[in-house]
């Protein structure tokens, strides 16, 4: 049986399979071509949200993919009790994307937080033992792990699972006042992303970076930037703290990092570079070196085909498209771009839009209640782009005449 004559996956199947955590699309996806995914019955989608910000450079990239298929037949799996060339590769490669000094790998977004968190408690530790607390900003998103749970501060998150992480809590995002309130020397760190991305694309304010950055240097903590979503090119630059004049002193990296496989790293300035010595943390599979060696290759192409000066020019291009569309249709409330990281604020349920574009052909995302998230690879074209609105102008003038 091939592919097309198997039969079709349904959302009934999927319910008696699985465990109900995820509110899936219904398409049986069976391979990605480019910048489309494409469902088993031949139907091609453009797809605005890549893998939730995983696929950097859409399908099928041909470096990636002969990254991953050498490194499987060198070598699959040999753990952390070894040498790896990849995994130094990638290494030396992020530590000069940052100007950083030490990296640990990992694999998923949540543990890499997680593991940050361990190393600000550890760093903070050694100054002093009442150094133990962990802030957040509200509205962020870090992971789903106990600790990664505890710093996002949505509640309806945490329903059910309580007691989270003792010795923790939350600034109001973008407030210069309450970070002012919360912070003290008992604090070991600060947890935040510079650009929000299931807080609707939100990027951190100049006012309370540099508030941030004073009361660093007052109580002697850390800044950690989660850069799971934010990072690795996607805001037309490698990290999207280096938008910025406040740099933090640790970086959390995942999802495009292993070019489509599991990956992630923690990345830390001197202040913590000896922090973790021998056994306080590990992992088995983190730094796996089929997964270094994806990550190396989609660096490689990044910077090979100017991916990240393209996200920005892009996404400035695509905001200037929707700020267009803002003007005729008024359940759009806002735009916000930062490179190919782009949130449209709509009047109401996000994912009303999502079923619309789906029937156009086109994936999108809906994140924060009311917000259209768009995530697309870092290749889309400018006509892609110029479709994908072309759509939402369509969605948009339907809903306007149904009403
Ligand atoms: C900013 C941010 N941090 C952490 C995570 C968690 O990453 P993972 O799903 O790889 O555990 C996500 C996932 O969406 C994220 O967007």
């Amino acid at each position: 049986m091939n592919e097309t004559t198997a039969p079709a996956l349904t959302l009934e199947r999927e319910a008696e399979l699985f465990f109900h955590s995820y509110a899936r699309l219904p398409l049986d996806v069976v391979c990605g071509e480019g910048n489309y995914l494409v469902t088993r019955d031949g139907r091609k989608y453009l797809d605005m949200i890549a893998g939730i910000g995983v696929n950097a450079l859409g399908y099928g990239n041909a470096r990636v993919a002969s990254a991953i298929a050498e490194q499987a037949r060198k070598l699959i799996h040999a753990s952390n009790l070894f040498l790896l060339e990849p995994q130094f590769k990638l290494a030396e490669k992020l530590l000069a994307l940052t100007g950083f000094s030490k990296v640990f790998f990992c694999n998923s977004g949540a543990e890499a937080n997680e593991g940050a968190m361990k190393l600000a408690r550890k760093w903070a530790a050694r100054v002093s033992p009442e150094k133990r607390q962990l802030l957040s900003l509200t509205n962020g998103f870090h992971g789903r792990t106990y600790g990664a749970l505890t710093l996002t501060a949505k509640a309806k998150y945490h329903e059910g699972y309580e007691p989270l992480l003792p010795e923790t809590g939350y600034i109001d995002f973008n407030d210069p006042q309450d970070l002012e309130k919360k912070v003290s020397d008992k604090t070991a760190a600060v947890f935040v992303e510079y650009v929000q991305g299931e807080g609707g694309i939100c990027g951190l304010s100049q006012e309370f970076l540099e508030a941030l950055d004073a009361l660093r240097a007052k109580h002697n903590f850390l800044i950690v930037a989660d850069e799971v979503q934010a990072g690795v090119g996607r805001t037309g630059k490698f990290f999207s703290y280096q938008h910025f004049n406040v740099a933090p002193d640790v970086i959390c990296a995942a999802k495009p990092l292993g070019g489509g496989l599991p990956l992630g790293a923690i990345i830390g300035n001197e202040r913590v570079a000896d922090v973790f010595t021998k056994g306080v943390h590990g992992t088995t599979f983190g730094g796996n070196p089929v997964a270094c060696a994806a990550g190396l290759a989609l660096i490689e192409e990044l910077e090979a085909k100017d991916l990240m000066r393209r996200a920005a020019e892009l996404g400035a291009f695509f905001k200037a498209e929707l700020v267009r569309l803002m003007r005729k249709h008024i359940q759009i409330r806002a735009a916000r771009q930062y490179g190919l990281m782009i949130g449209v604020s709509t009047s109401r349920e996000a994912s009303y839009y999502v079923s619309k574009m789906l029937e156009k052909g086109v994936i999108i995302n809906a994140t924060n209640g009311n917000v259209i998230r768009l995530l697309p690879p870092l290749t889309i074209t400018e006509s892609e782009i110029l479709q994908v609105v072309a759509a939402l102008d369509e969605v948009f003038s339907a809903e306007w005449r149904s009403t």
